[in-house]
């Protein structure tokens, strides 16, 4: 969370006061406003606002038909959830290496492509652009499908134009820790509107209970409930209201920092492939050996992200050891038409991500870091690499 207050809990009251508080029929129509301005700022044609961005990527996922007997490929680095996504629509998640980018390498997803690869999920982690050019081009190329997870990305960009654009579906993750907060909630965007049917569909319980202007046309089929409401809409738009602000603020505050330290010896940061597009809320730091990244971490307070928890790879326990589902039956690494997929996840399969993560040191950007304190970090990194 980077920035929330008084407009927020004005926006929650007036709904509360309205006793209106379902997407259907509530009296300001908070979710659907806030997926029109959401669509309008992204560029996107549609927009559907849901319970997270777990769901965002799950139902992207099974809006394009993807499921048993297809292989997806996603980063290691990652929060677990966007490889447990591809899981709970039945298809195997493929893991690919990173580049020094930490974002996915693209060279190795070409060579993860199998003739069972449907789609790939790039991950535009802690708002770090991946390389969407060559993306493109490769899902062009082997004709795959692509959902950009910019679940840690809202209001990045590649090349002047916004994450999550770029692919079949955008997914967005609205939880606390993420740029715009409701404290949980998630969104896609996409500009297909049969794919989005299909979307709606399957966030709403296989029904299409719904009060948008187009009628559903997709035949119905079998889904959950993933579908938001009035508050959370509400929080949003005041929360979408401060995008620029809360990114040109993040932003600020790391090319200052960087442009302290820039060519201080011993002081590189991670390659970007659009620092103009980064969002800021990470500044990356990357040694030779994973020793002189841990010294530096311990010098300067920053956090290294080997140490993340589920948001790498060799962390995932369903996923190494192939437990997909709450029972067998349900267990897509058991059923009759995954076998012969790739699911060759081990803790040792992509040696690249633990050596980058292991060698990254990240300090955080935050809101309100003043001008002295960015000066503070930087005399703590100065004498850090002296
Ligand atoms: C990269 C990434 N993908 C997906 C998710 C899932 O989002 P949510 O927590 O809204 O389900 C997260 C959340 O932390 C994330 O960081």
């Amino acid at each position: 969370m980077y920035k929330i207050g008084r407009e927020e809990a004005e926006a929650a009251s007036r709904v509360i006061e309205s006793g209106e508080l379902f997407r259907i029929g509530g009296k300001y129509r908070e979710v659907i406003q806030f997926e029109e301005e959401f669509k309008k700022k992204m560029g996107a044609e549609h927009c559907l606002l849901m319970t997270n961005g777990t769901q965002a990527i799950a139902a992207s996922l099974a809006a394009l038909g993807i499921g048993p007997g297809d292989e997806v490929i996603v980063p290691g680095y990652t929060f677990i959830a966007t490889a447990i996504a591809v899981l709970s629509v039945g298809a195997i998640p493929v893991i690919a290496e990173i580049d020094e980018s930490l974002t996915i390498d693209p060279d190795d997803v070409e060579k993860k492509i199998s003739r069972y690869t449907k789609a790939i999920v790039p991950v535009h982690m802690v708002g770090f652009p991946c390389n969407m050019k060559r993306i493109m081009e490769i899902a062009e190329k082997y004709n795959l499908y692509v959902v950009e997870d910019a679940c840690q990305a809202c209001g990045g960009q590649f090349g002047g134009r916004y994450l999550g654009t770029f692919g079949n579906f955008g997914a967005f993750s609205f939880n606390y820790f993420k740029i715009l907060t409701a404290g949980e909630g998630g969104a896609l965007i996409t500009n297909d509107i049969k794919k989005y049917e299909r979307a709606i569909i399957y966030h709403d319980c296989g029904t299409a209970f719904w009060s948008y202007e187009q009628p559903i046309t997709e035949p119905l089929f079998s889904g959950a409930n993933m579908r938001s409401n009035e508050i959370t809409g509400a929080i949003l738009r005041v929360q979408l209201t401060r995008l620029d602000d809360i990114l040109s603020h993040l932003r600020g505050h790391k090319k200052k920092l960087m442009d302290m330290l820039n060519g201080v010896p011993g002081i590189r940061f991670n390659r970007s492939n659009d620092i103009n597009g980064d969002c800021g809320t990470w500044i990356p730091f990357i040694f030779d050996t994973a020793e002189q990244a841990e010294k530096f971490e311990l010098a300067v307070g920053g956090t290294r992200p080997i140490n993340t928890g589920k948001h790498v790879y060799e962390n995932w326990v369903p996923i190494l050891e192939k437990r997909g589902a709450h029972c067998d039956a349900m267990n897509p690494y058991r059923f009759a038409a995954n076998a012969g997929l790739n699911m060759d996840a081990r803790r040792d399969s992509c040696p690249k991500i633990l050596d980058y993560l292991s060698r990254t040191v990240y300090i955080g950007t935050s809101y309100d870091m003043s001008d002295e304190y960015i000066e503070s970090i930087a005399e703590k990194c100065v004498s850090a690499v002296k």
